[in-house]
């Protein structure tokens, strides 16, 4: 299962990404999440303390594998090294990555650290097994037209605010463009004084998590909101219909 998951700042990527990660990884699942917001939060969410070095920045190591003589790009470096040579695993066995940021050079950039961060992207998607999450920003940049080939699902997150609710639509003409079909939202940070907000949302809705102080405390404590056990239930329900959807 290979799952992005998009959304406005601030609405929740971070923590679906987390929770969706410890319950496939608590159900047998290999579960590998990959980081690739510029402002690099998973990690710790997932409750790893120590430093893991953004790919975009092993300047050397990305000369190495993507230029080749002459000053031309490899179209495939080898990058399957780099999965367990800078991947950092959690106590549940959670593999971590952190891609860094991606130029937004519009569509003449064709920097080095861009094909080896798709190079990376692509050997996520097409080689690994079991569950792959992807915790994107709003513009899901890292994906290409041959990497979202082989994204299952995109999970856009929406908050009640219709700022919220316009960057969905960003984000469905966003995935379409690269042929991503599948298209879902989670609602989060939900109220029942809201409900009317759910009508505004016209995609398949694979659960609502209410807005919860437990996800405030988990932060400022600094632990992983799964051990707080916030909302494990919703999310839980999330997980199963995902597996349901995508029937593996
Ligand atoms: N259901 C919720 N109820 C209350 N607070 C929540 C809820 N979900 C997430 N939060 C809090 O909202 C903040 C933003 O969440 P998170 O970091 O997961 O969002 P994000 O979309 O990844 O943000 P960014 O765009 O900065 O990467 C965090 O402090 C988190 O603890
Ligand atoms: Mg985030």
């Amino acid at each position: 299962m290979k799952i992005a998951i998009s959304g406005k700042g601030g609405v929740g990527k971070t923590t679906l990404t987390a929770m969706l990660a410890y319950l496939f990884a608590k159900d047998g699942y290999k579960v590998t999440a990959i980081d690739c917001d510029s402002s690099i939060n998973l990690p710790f969410v997932l409750g790893i303390r120590e430093k893991i070095t953004p790919l975009s920045e092993l300047k050397d190591l990305i000369q190495q594998r993507v230029v080749a003589p002459m000053g031309l790009f490899k179209l495939n470096p080898k990058v399957d090294d780099i999965f367990e040579r800078y991947s950092v695993r959690n106590r549940y066995g959670i593999r971590v990555l952190v891609l860094g940021t991606i130029e937004k050079g519009g569509e003449g950039c064709f920097c080095p650290e861009n094909a080896f961060l798709r190079a990376i992207l692509r050997h996520a998607i097409f080689k690994e097994k079991d569950v792959l999450l992807l915790d994107m920003e709003a513009g899901i940049e890292h994906l290409g037209r041959g990497t979202a080939k082989g994204v299952d699902m995109l999970i856009a997150v929406v908050e009640p605010g219709l700022r919220s609710i316009e960057t969905l639509r960003r984000i469905d003409k966003l995935a379409r463009d690269i042929g991503i079909e599948r298209i879902a939202v989670v609602v989060n940070k939900f109220s029942e004084a809201y409900r009317n907000v759910l009508d505004l949302i016209d995609y398949p809705i694979l659960g609502v998590i209410p807005f919860d102080e437990c996800f405030i405390r988990a932060d400022l404590e600094g632990i992983p909101p799964f051990e707080l056990k916030c909302q494990i239930e919703a999310f839980e329900e999330i997980k199963n219909r995902i597996v349901e959807i995508l029937k593996i």
